[in-house]
C-alpha cells in the first residue's frame, strides 16, 4: 500500500492549530449556536427556560453540561420541520432517515450548511489519502439518505471527478471499477464484501485494481474487518463517520497514516461524553454515550444531540483534534442476554478470526420459556475444505464468541450466498423476540 500521509501544508490549518486556539473558536462559536438556537426554535426557548438556563450562562465549555439534551423523538414530535431555526425558504436541502418506526427524521441545510458539509467532506476525504484529481467511486445510496450526496459534494470541493454510482447492481460496480480505475471507493463496509464477493466471482484479482483508498462508514465495522478489506484488495480502508441529524458524512474520520480512531471536526462540532443512563458527562478516555452540539449550522442547530453510539474520546495524534475510539456499537443495537451486554461488532471480530468462514453473519434472537436465545449464523467460504473443516469451524466459533462474550450461543454455519448481503447498512440483529 501506497504512503499516503499528507504534507502538513495541505491540511487546513485549524486541523493542526493549538489545543488553545481550537478551544478558544469552539467557545465563540457555541455562544453563537446556544443563542441562534434559542433565539429562533421555540422547543430550545421552551426547553431551556423550564431548565432555568439561558444562552448567557456559558462562559466556559465546560457550562454545555446545564443546557438540556436534544433526542430522536424531538426530531420526531416536531415533524418535519418544527425544529429548523431559519425561515423555510432558505433551506435548499432536506434529507431523512427512513427509521424503524414512525415517522422519518427529517433534517434541512441552508447553502451554508450544504457548504461546511462540503469542506468538511473533502477534509475527511484528503485524511483519508484522496487527493485532488483522484477519481472517486461513490456506491453510497444517493436520495434522502446523506451518504451519497454527502460523499459526493465533498469528493467535487476535494477537487475530484466523481462517479456517482449509489448502492445496488454489484456486477455494474466492478465493471465501473475495471473500467474508469477510480483511485477512492466510498461505501459501507458490508456493501464493500459484496463488492468482493463479485469480484471473486468474474475471477479478477481484487488486488489488481486502480483501488487504493476505501472510505468506508455509515456503521459499525472493527479492525478486524479492516485487515481483511486491506488484504484483499490491496488497499487502504479508512473509518468516516456521521449521522443525518448533525450533518451527514464526515463529523469525523479517520487518517490514513495513523488508522487509529476517528478525529472529531472540532472546529464545527463539540462532543462530550456520557454516561446513558444519568446523563453525567464523563472524563476523556471513559466508554460512554456520544453527544453533539453543533456549532456553525444555520438551518438545524442541534444543542447536546444524543447519538445513541458508544465510543470513548481520545487526545489527538495526526491532527490536533480530539479522536473518538472506533464504535462500538448503538446502545439500540445492544442485545441483552441473560444479564451480559453484546454488541455486533464483538461477534464480527471473532467470525473474521476463525478459517473457512466468510465474513458475512447475522445474529437471530429467540425467546422460548422466557429464556432469549442467540444464533449467530455465518456462511463457509466457497474454498473451505470439506465438511469436517467447516464443522471445526463452527466448533471455535461457538468457544470463541463463549470465551469473548461469556455465554453459549448457537453457531449456525450455512452454505456460501446463504447469509442476506447488504445493499447498504447491513441487517445484523434479527429479533424475533415477541414483542411487548
Ligand atoms: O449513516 C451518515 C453516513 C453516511 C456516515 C456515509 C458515514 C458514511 P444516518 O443514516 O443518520 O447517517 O446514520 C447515523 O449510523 O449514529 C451510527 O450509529 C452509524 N454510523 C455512521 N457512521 C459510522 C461509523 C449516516 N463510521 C448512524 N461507524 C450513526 C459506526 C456509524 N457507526
Amino acid at each position: 500500500m501506497k504512503d499516503l500521509t499528507p504534507e502538513r501544508d495541505i491540511l487546513d490549518p485549524i486541523e493542526i492549530a493549538s489545543i488553545d486556539e481550537i478551544r478558544a473558536l469552539q467557545l465563540d462559536r457555541l455562544q453563537w449556536s446556544l443563542r441562534h438556537a434559542y433565539d429562533n426554535v421555540p422547543m430550545y426557548r421552551q426547553r431551556f427556560d423550564k431548565a432555568g438556563v439561558h444562552p448567557d450562562d456559558l462562559q466556559t465549555l465546560p457550562d454545555l453540561a446545564k443546557f438540556p439534551f436534544t433526542q430522536k423523538t424531538d426530531l420526531r414530535d416536531n415533524y418535519p420541520f418544527g425544529l429548523f431555526a431559519v425561515p423555510r425558504h432558505q433551506i435548499v436541502r432536506v434529507h431523512a432517515s427512513s427509521g424503524t418506526t414512525g415517522k422519518p427524521t427529517v433534517v434541512g441545510y441552508t447553502r451554508g450548511d450544504i457548504d461546511m458539509w462540503a469542506d468538511l467532506g473533502a477534509r475527511s476525504m484528503r485524511a483519508s489519502g484522496t487527493r485532488p484529481g483522484d477519481m472517486v467511486h461513490v456506491a453510497y445510496g444517493y436520495g434522502l439518505f446523506t451518504g451519497g450526496l454527502g460523499a459526493h459534494y465533498g469528493a467535487e470541493r476535494l477537487g475530484c471527478t466523481v462517479i456517482p454510482v449509489s448502492g445496488g447492481m454489484t456486477e455494474r460496480q466492478v465493471t465501473l471499477i475495471q473500467d474508469f480505475k477510480p483511485k477512492t471507493i466510498m461505501v459501507t463496509p458490508s456493501y464493500m464484501l459484496n463488492i468482493l464477493e463479485q469480484y471473486r466471482k468474474s475471477g479478477i484479482d481484487p488486488r489488481e485494481t486502480s483501488l487504493e483508498v476505501g472510505i468506508f462508514g455509515a456503521e459499525p465495522w472493527t479492525n478486524a474487518m479492516r485487515d481483511e478489506v486491506e488484504a484483499a484488495f490491496d488497499m487502504h480502508a479508512v473509518d468516516i463517520y456521521g449521522l443525518s441529524e448533525i450533518m451527514g458524512p464526515g463529523v469525523a474520520n479517520e487518517c490514513v497514516e495513523t488508522k487509529d480512531g476517528l478525529h472529531i471536526w472540532e472546529d464545527h462540532f463539540y462532543p462530550e461524553i456520557i454516561d446513558p443512563e444519568t446523563g453525567e458527562v464523563l472524563p476523556d478516555g471513559e466508554l460512554g454515550e456520544l453527544v453533539f452540539t453543533t456549532l456553525t449550522k444555520e438551518g438545524l442547530p442541534m444543542i447536546r444531540y444524543r447519538t445513541r453510539d458508544l465510543t470513548r474520546l481520545l487526545p489527538g495524534t495526526a491532527r490536533t483534534m480530539r479522536r473518538m475510539e472506533k464504535i462500538t456499537g448503538r446502545s439500540d443495537d445492544m442485545i441483552i442476554l441473560r444479564g451480559v451486554n453484546i454488541f455486533p461488532t464483538q461477534i464480527e471480530e471473532q467470525v473474521l478470526a476463525v478459517a473457512d468462514l466468510a465474513p458475512h453473519f447475522q445474529i437471530e434472537l429467540t425467546r422460548k420459556d422466557r429464556m432469549d436465545a442467540m444464533a449467530v449464523r455465518v456462511e463457509a467460504t466457497p474454498e473451505a475444505a470439506s465438511d469436517d473443516a467447516i464443522a471445526a469451524s463452527c466448533k471455535t466459533l461457538t468457544t470463541k464468541i463463549k470465551d469473548i462474550v461469556g455465554v453459549t450461543t448457537q453457531v449456525f454455519v450455512g452454505a456460501p450466498g446463504s447469509i442476506e448481503r447488504s445493499q447498504g447498512k447491513a441487517r445484523r440483529v434479527i429479533d424475533n423476540r415477541p414483542k411487548g
